[in-house]
């Protein structure tokens, strides 16, 4: 099953259609840009449900929340049907952004790891495709997972941690995770790789998730924005040495930089 088929199921749907909070480093990105929402033009990318459309829509001039899954949108819809006219909702796919024009945005969010369910390849062209339509000066924020906790995520031993009762069932997610839904050779590798694609058992094991070490994903930064931070999921303070990004294990990260 494709992600994007999982992304359109109505039980994904109605799972992202009930969230609403921020996480924290949604939070401090939030405090970092407030001041300036009232003049900015947003693209939320990857909408869902509409969980950061609630805290992001009614502060910014124009917002635009796009999501390839047509049922997503039409949760949105449906979800803010009363939204001031200044808030739309429409299918677009990060790969091909061609509805909008070069220097459309000045900030672009694509929140809760969605650029993760695409391949190695195609993150390339999501990206350009991202460089075209923000403005220079403007910011795109992103989460991405982290390749330095997938160990962990694998390892028996760190399954096996917690109740007795559960390690009959905690062995056959192990089974699964190692030699069902991804490839043994490629788990073994992980310590090396700069970024793999990984089915982590999240929905029922029907998304495959990209994950990258933070240096990493800085690096791929460097050509198109500057000013590139990144913020720890697990306390929302940002990052600031190499040592902490070469060894965090938060499940995931977030990255905020500006546009080039
Ligand atoms: C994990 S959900 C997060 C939803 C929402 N941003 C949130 O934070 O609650 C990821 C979302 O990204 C969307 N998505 C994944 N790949 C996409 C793509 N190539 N283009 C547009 N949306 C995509 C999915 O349909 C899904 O709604």
């Amino acid at each position: 099953m494709s992600n994007k088929t999982t992304y359109r199921q109505k039980a994904i749907v109605d799972y992202y259609s009930q969230e609403n909070d921020l996480q924290l480093p949604e939070q401090t990105i939030f405090k970092i840009l407030e001041n300036q929402l009232p003049k900015i033009i947003m693209l939320d990318i990857g909408i869902g449900g509409g969980r950061t459309t609630l805290h992001f829509a009614n502060l910014v001039k124009e917002y635009y929340g796009v999501d390839y899954s047509e049922e997503m949108v039409n949760a949105c819809k449906n979800r803010f049907s009363k939204a001031p006219e200044h808030v739309s909702f429409q299918i677009c796919d990060v790969r091909d952004m061609s509805m909008f024009k070069d220097n459309s945005f000045d900030l672009i969010l694509f929140s809760f790891n969605g650029i993760d369910s695409i391949s190695h390849a195609d993150r390339e062209k999501a990206f350009q495709e991202i460089q075209r339509i923000g403005k220079p000066g403007g910011y795109f924020c992103f989460s991405s997972h982290n390749l330095n906790c997938a160990k962990k995520i694998f390892e028996l031993r760190s399954l096996l941690d917690g109740p007795a009762h559960k390690i009959f069932k905690k062995t056959v997610k192990w089974v699964m995770l190692n030699f069902i839904y991804n490839k043994h050779q490629e788990i073994k590798g992980l310590k090396q790789a700069k970024y793999a694609l990984l089915n982590d058992g999240v929905h029922l094991f029907r998304i495959k998730n990209y994950y990258i070490k933070p240096r990493e994903q800085i690096r791929n930064l460097q050509n198109g924005f500057d000013n590139i931070k990144v913020f720890s999921l697990n306390t929302g303070k940002e990052i600031t040495t190499n040592n902490e990004l070469e060894t965090i294990q938060d499940s995931w990260l977030y990255y905020l930089c500006v546009f080039k």
